[in-house]
């Protein structure tokens, strides 16, 4: 059943051969931990899997870059691909087993159904990217029925996408734990994402506006008593706006428990932003507590 690479890591293509697997692991009541991606695995995806691993029996990774989450006019054909390396990296955190369908395995001839996340697909990222969130849902949910995880796990960055699977999980009671970690910076704060890999080097130094935003933002709640979102919202604009490289998509301070807008701080927050860095988009957010 499936390939065995010769880091005696299972490498499975077929949607059956992972099904089997997973079912034969499940009779054993062995814990499954999953870790979806797609690809061009870096250190914030590795501490995903890491954790999978101290969790769980075993961890199987997926690699799918998937054509449903993007819209017409997006990277879908330039977002990076190494699968190569992705599989070097994984067989020496010694894995289990990498399922990588290619796209006519998940949606062979005739697909045609998919999820609706409904209103918080549309906020946020959702109101630049159409559809965007449906095609995440919809990729989420027939992996969770291939791998069949008793728990996986996302990374904080993509702080709507975390929203999203959290309801689909329950909305469609999938039995899966969703597990949400905490995002991988670089040094300079920019958030690790395979899309870092677009920018040249005056926008790789430029990118480190977009932590630098975010970290005022907190700082003008936490430490100053700031309670008008819409002073924050501007303030981090006006840091943002004033990096050339930088044009803002959204800033927005969301209810980290119910996604809609807040006007007034009072609950644990998230302050999200979408920003392009040239014609990179990149998004990020930090959660506050208090
Ligand atoms: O976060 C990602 O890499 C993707 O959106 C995911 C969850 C693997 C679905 O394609």
């Amino acid at each position: 059943m499936g390939l065995r690479t010769n880091f005696h890591m299972r490498l499975l293509k077929a949607v059956t051969d992972m099904q089997a697997w997973s079912r034969k692991l499940r009779t054993e009541n062995r814990g499954i931990g999953f870790v979806p991606t797609m690809g061009a695995l870096h250190e914030g995806h590795l501490s995903l899997v890491r954790r999978s691993k101290d969790e769980n029996d075993f961890t199987v990774v997926s690699i799918f870059v998937n054509p449903t989450q993007f819209g017409p006019n997006e990277d879908f054909k330039q977002y990076p691909r190494d699968l190569e390396g992705d599989l070097n990296k994984l067989s020496s955190h010694k894995i289990d087993a990498v399922f990588v369908p290619d796209s006519r395995e998940m949606y062979p001839e005739g697909f045609s159904t998919s999820v609706h996340v409904g209103k918080l697909g549309e906020i946020l990222c959702g109101s630049s990217r159409p559809g965007h969130f449906n095609g995440v849902a919809t990729v989420v949910a027939k992996l969770f029925n291939i791998v069949m995880p008793d728990r996986a796990y996302f990374g904080q960055k993509d702080f709507q996408q975390t929203a999203v699977i959290r309801k689909l999980a329950r909305d469609m009671n999938f039995g899966t734990d969703i597990i949400i970690c905490p995002t991988v910076r670089e040094a300079d704060g920019l958030a690790m994402s395979s899309r870092n890999s677009y920018l040249n080097r005056d926008e790789r130094k430029a990118a480190a506006v977009l932590y630098k935003a975010l970290k005022h933002g907190e700082a003008l709640i936490k430490s100053q008593g700031t309670s008008d979102a819409s002073v924050i919202k501007n303030e981090m604009e006006q840091m943002l706006n004033s990096e050339p490289l930088a044009t803002v998509d959204y800033v927005e301070i969301v209810d980290v428990g119910n996604p809609g807008e807040v006007k007034d701080i009072k609950t644990p927050l998230a302050i999200c932003l979408a920003v392009k860095i040239g014609n990179t988009r990149l998004i990020d957010n930090v959660i506050v507590n208090y």
